[in-house]
């Protein structure tokens, strides 16, 4: 959507105004100032006006998806695989992931139209605990889970303390549980990389209090209004 009608629709200024606000430089995108009135804004894009957060009036809608394995996060994807959109088939609002999952992750994906409650999941600054639950190939030894617990490099970036817990350790396979509080690309399959061993599968089960629970994949839910509030909080 063009950056003065976004603004208009939020209510804030007429689109006159709107072009005014952007000529003279009031207005920023994701933090940085722009000035062309057909700018065009983006599924989650944030949007400020002389510093001050502002949305577009659009209805705002909240999805809790259990996401399979062979689906991206992306809304567009070049090689034309599925999406996760393509799984939310009764909601007319343009919905977006909020952060990632990758093609072979399957798990708990919040989308929504709502950008403060993207940047609330997503900001490191919020520290969100994302769990995970990775079937492991190779032998979890304690010195492996020490170095997994008090932070791993992952290729030129250091991992904060992270909890995990072996819920069970065959010959050499393990299923493992990982709470993480960063969302570096890739982060559970190379900070177990980093000391030896190999994620041969990963589901995400939940994000702060959000649980996945028994959802089945491809389902998902919306969030209640209460679960959208304590996102407010974070
Ligand atoms: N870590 C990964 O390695 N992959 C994901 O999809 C999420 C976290």
């Amino acid at each position: 959507m063009r950056i003065n009608k976004y603004i208009a629709h939020s209510g804030v200024a007429s689109r006159r105004k709107a072009d005014e606000l952007v000529a003279s430089g009031n207005v920023k995108v994701n933090g940085v100032v722009i000035r062309e009135a057909g700018f065009q804004v983006s599924e989650g894009d944030r949007v400020e006006i002389n510093g001050k957060h502002i949305e577009s009036s659009e209805k705002k809608v909240y999805i809790l998806l259990n996401k399979p394995v062979g689906y991206v996060t992306t809304m567009n994807d070049d090689k034309g695989r599925y999406t996760a959109a393509d799984l939310v088939t009764d909601i007319t609002e343009r919905i977006f992931p909020v952060g990632r999952l990758d093609y072979n992750t399957s798990g708990l994906l919040i989308m929504t139209n709502d950008g403060e409650v993207a940047y609330r999941i997503t900001h490191p600054k919020h520290q969100v605990t994302k769990t995970y639950r990775a079937e492991v190939s190779g032998y979890l030894s304690n010195t492996r889970l020490a170095k997994l617990r008090n932070g791993v490099d992952i290729g030129g970036f250091v991992t904060s303390k992270a909890k995990v817990e072996v819920i069970k350790q065959l010959k050499n396979t393990a299923i493992v549980e990982i709470e993480i509080h960063e969302g570096k690309n890739r982060q559970v399959r190379k900070m177990f990389k980093a000391v030896g061993c190999t994620v041969v599968r990963l589901q995400r089960i939940s994000i702060g209090e959000l649980r996945l629970g028994r959802m089945l994949e491809g389902h998902y839910r919306k969030l209640t209004p209460k679960e959208v509030e304590m996102i407010k909080t974070w």
